[in-house]
């Protein structure tokens, strides 16, 4: 399959279209060192073998931050090569840091703007992108990216709502492009020819008065003129429509551009996907070949290639789904998928991260740090059948069953539904032995199966099929 095949991104090769987005993880110290529990998570995604592995957000800069990264001056080479070095040592997996400006913002609610800025001051961030890619050549990573995507100082410059009076901002598309133009060519002159640079930026702003596809596609035609190597999408997370609570720190995934960017259980799969296929065909059209990368709830290896196939991206970012299942790219490719543990859009870990607590998956085992490391096992089994058993109310159908038993322990249980004639879907997974199916409609004949897994991914024998409908409202009797 195509999303197994490899791919040459300037002098590096990724062994296969499958990309971890960066994914901050509170797990460093406020010091912006990496530390071990930072080295662990790298090196665990590394393991899964996945094609490319960019590291979480890390700064540029010394700007006051939560626990965040850090790449702005040379004192954190060390402790980034030496994660680099177990990465590459760990499996094929090619390894690249996001780098990131961000603007100052305070806990009464005041936030800098990149109207704030003197041409002084965005001299000096192109000059410190410039300066960290460098650090991130020195540091053995394969490449870089740049952070231009959700509500940091690059996508302010890029966005709609950037009203500055001069050429880096206003009502020019040319004029927004300015800044982003000035880093990736300074970025370039600092890494060489042969570095691999990658940028991220929003396809969409997702909010009001926020761009759309009409610019964000002339984005993407002018980094691949600057010569970027390959351009990550991603959507929204802006502070425009951010929730404020007072006396908290605004975090911009709270408003509808946090959904976009981060889409939720009750969002389809591939969001965004009409993004990639405009920016996609438009550079193609003009004849750029610039990887692209997506993302945006894709978890199923099926809709991932059927992405590739139609040509709409190049590599697909998952970004939950490997935090769910770290071995999710090598179970693919050894014909393991139904040994994937399955993201089920939760957001628990972006509550984390808006906390500013480690990041976690719901689904891991109780306690654990990291995703667990795979081991072989048996399947977990039921002590009879699973005793499955649907009761029906007006407004749900609620399911129960018996709690599964292995050696290592029950991780969770695979919920499959199957509506009418149609086929059994992967419905949810859930750490409990029941659950309420609310989205069931009246009118509709269900048939629901179960299977417990461990946390290595092992599924017991699916319990027997029960079969529930909801009876249709008597919306007569109900008003009269
Ligand atoms: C906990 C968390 C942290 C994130 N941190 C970053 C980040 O540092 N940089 C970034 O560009 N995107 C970040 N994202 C967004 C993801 O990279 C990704 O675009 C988003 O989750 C949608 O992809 P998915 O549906 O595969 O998870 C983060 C997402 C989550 C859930």
């Amino acid at each position: 399959m195509k999303l197994m095949e490899p791919l040459r991104i300037n002098s590096t090769t990724i062994h296969c279209r499958v990309l971890v987005p960066a994914m901050v993880t509170r797990l460093s110290g406020e010091d912006g060192y990496v530390n071990q529990a930072i080295r662990d998570r790298y090196v665990r995604y590394a393991m899964g073998e996945v094609g490319l592995l960019v590291v979480e957000a890390m700064a540029i800069h010394g700007n006051k931050s939560g626990p965040l990264l850090r790449i702005s001056e040379d004192r954190f080479i060390p402790g980034l090569r030496d994660m680099v070095r177990e990465v590459h040592e760990a499996s094929d997996t090619k390894i690249v840091p996001q780098i990131i400006h961000f603007l100052k913002i305070s806990r009464r609610g005041w936030r800098q703007k990149v109207e704030d800025l003197s041409r002084e001051e965005i001299k000096l961030i192109v000059e410190q992108f410039g300066n960290a890619a460098y650090r991130a050549r020195q540091a053995e990573f394969d490449g870089v990216e740049l952070h231009m995507a959700h509500a940091y100082t690059m996508s302010s410059f890029l966005s709609m709502r950037n009203k500055r009076k001069d050429e880096y901002g206003g009502k020019t598309l040319e004029d927004r492009m300015r800044a982003m133009g000035e880093v990736i060519t300074r970025v370039r002159q600092a890494v060489g020819d042969d570095f691999a640079v990658g940028v991220r930026f929003d396809a969409e702003e997702g909010i009001k008065k926020g761009y759309t596809l009409n610019d964000s596609r002339e984005f993407a035609l002018r980094m691949a003129q600057l010569g970027a190597d390959y351009i990550s999408l991603s959507a929204g997370g802006k502070f425009e429509d951010a929730i404020i609570r007072p006396g908290h720190i605004v975090y911009p995934y709270t408003g509808y551009s946090g959904d976009k960017c981060m889409p939720g259980d009750y969002y389809p799969d591939g969001t965004n996907l009409y993004l990639a296929e405009g920016i996609k065909r438009y550079l193609v059209e003009r004849g750029y070949q610039t990887p692209l990368v997506c993302a945006g709830k894709i978890s199923h290896a099926e809709h991932a290639e059927e992405i590739l196939q139609k040509g709409w991206a190049d590599i697909i970012g998952m970004a939950r789904a490997n935090l769910a299942d770290a071995d999710w790219a090598k179970k693919v490719r050894e014909g393991r998928e139904k040994e994937i543990i399955r993201c089920i859009y939760c957001n628990v870990c972006k509550n984390l991260d808006e906390t500013h607590n480690e990041v976690i998956c719901y689904l891991w085992p109780k306690g654990t740090l990291h995703a667990p490391l795979w081991k072989p096992g048996g399947n977990p089994v039921w002590p009879t059948d699973g005793k499955l058993t649907a009761a029906v109310t007006p407004s749900e159908i609620k399911l129960s069953w018996e709690e599964a038993s292995h050696a290592d322990g029950v991780c969770g249980y695979d919920l499959f539904r199957r509506e009418g004639d149609g086929q059994y879907e992967w419905f949810t997974a859930t750490t409990r032995t029941n659950y309420r199916d609310q989205l069931a409609i009246a009118g509709r004949a269900y048939k629901y199966y179960v299977q417990a897994y461990t946390e290595a991914g092992m599924r017991s024998t699916p319990t027997e099929v029960v079969e529930a409908t909801i009876p249709f409202p008597d919306y007569a009797t109900a008003s009269a």
